[in-house]
């Protein structure tokens, strides 16, 4: 059998990323040297992901093994693209810059963790917030204090150190915890969002309808979670 060694993080193919961004947003990017920092940040911000999910994984299975219940439906990880990272740092008018990425960006590593119930969530998260070798460095409770719009999720940014061969790189992922029934309202509400082809007035109305949709699933997933914990 012949495996197939590919590198993960590849000078070449992150400068033609690059480009093409610097042709879609008609703005400056990296260059040189800063092509190679980029590539190394790309590569710290992974692994502090790697860092987070590998705790969360072993969290799961401590609960699952005492309770008899996993508490994380699933994860999901993401790095954000060269694009949103040029296009945020343009939108908020920050320099383009790899050291003004550290300074602002908080969401470059990103992990989204799908729950089953409300409880799973502030359990995960307070357990995870509560680990020696990380920091929390900010919270933003939608679930006790939903968006206007109906959103629900806890938002929670932490620090992790990174252990390279120049000693720890502390370095923030933000995590998203949320129940199964606010990944799927928030996935069509991201859609609804992002859909120019939608008249003003229907999209209005579909804004409207999933508000109400949104607190409706709240009374249902607090229903079932009751059941849950009733039947033990
Ligand atoms: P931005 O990252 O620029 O949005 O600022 P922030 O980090 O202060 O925002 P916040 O923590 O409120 O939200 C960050 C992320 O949560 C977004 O990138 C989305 O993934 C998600 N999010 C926040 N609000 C909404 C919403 O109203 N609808 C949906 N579908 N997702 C949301
Ligand atoms: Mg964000």
């Amino acid at each position: 059998m012949i495996l197939e060694r590919k590198q993960r993080f590849n000078v070449p193919e992150i400068r033609t990323r690059m480009e093409q961004v610097s042709a879609e947003l008609g703005t400056d990017t990296f260059r040189g040297a800063q092509i190679v920092e980029y590539a190394e940040l790309e590569q710290v911000y992974s692994g502090a992901m790697r860092e987070i999910s590998t705790k969360l994984e072993n969290l799961d299975d401590e609960f699952q093994l005492k309770n008899e219940h996993n508490p994380i439906h699933h994860i999901e990880c993401r790095l954000k693209s060269i694009g949103s990272t040029i296009g945020k740092l343009k939108k908020r008018g920050l320099p383009i810059e790899i050291d003004s990425i550290r300074e602002n960006l908080y969401d470059i590593a990103g992990i989204r963790v799908i729950c089953n119930y409300v409880t799973d969530v502030y359990n995960v998260a307070d357990t995870l917030s509560q680990q020696s070798d990380i920091e929390v460095i900010r919270v933003k409770d939608y679930i006790r204090n939903p968006k206007p719009n109906g959103y629900r999720s806890l938002h929670v940014i932490y620090q992790v150190p990174v252990f390279l061969s120049d000693g720890p790189h502390p370095t923030p992922v933000e995590v998203q915890f949320r129940t199964i029934a606010m990944d799927y309202w928030a996935s069509l509400e991201h859609r609804l969002r992002y859909k120019n082809s939608i008249e003003d007035n229907a999209r209005e109305q579909h804004f409207e309808t999933l508000k109400e949709c949104a607190s409706q699933l709240a009374n249902i997933e607090n229903r079932m979670q009751q059941i849950h914990q009733e039947i033990g």
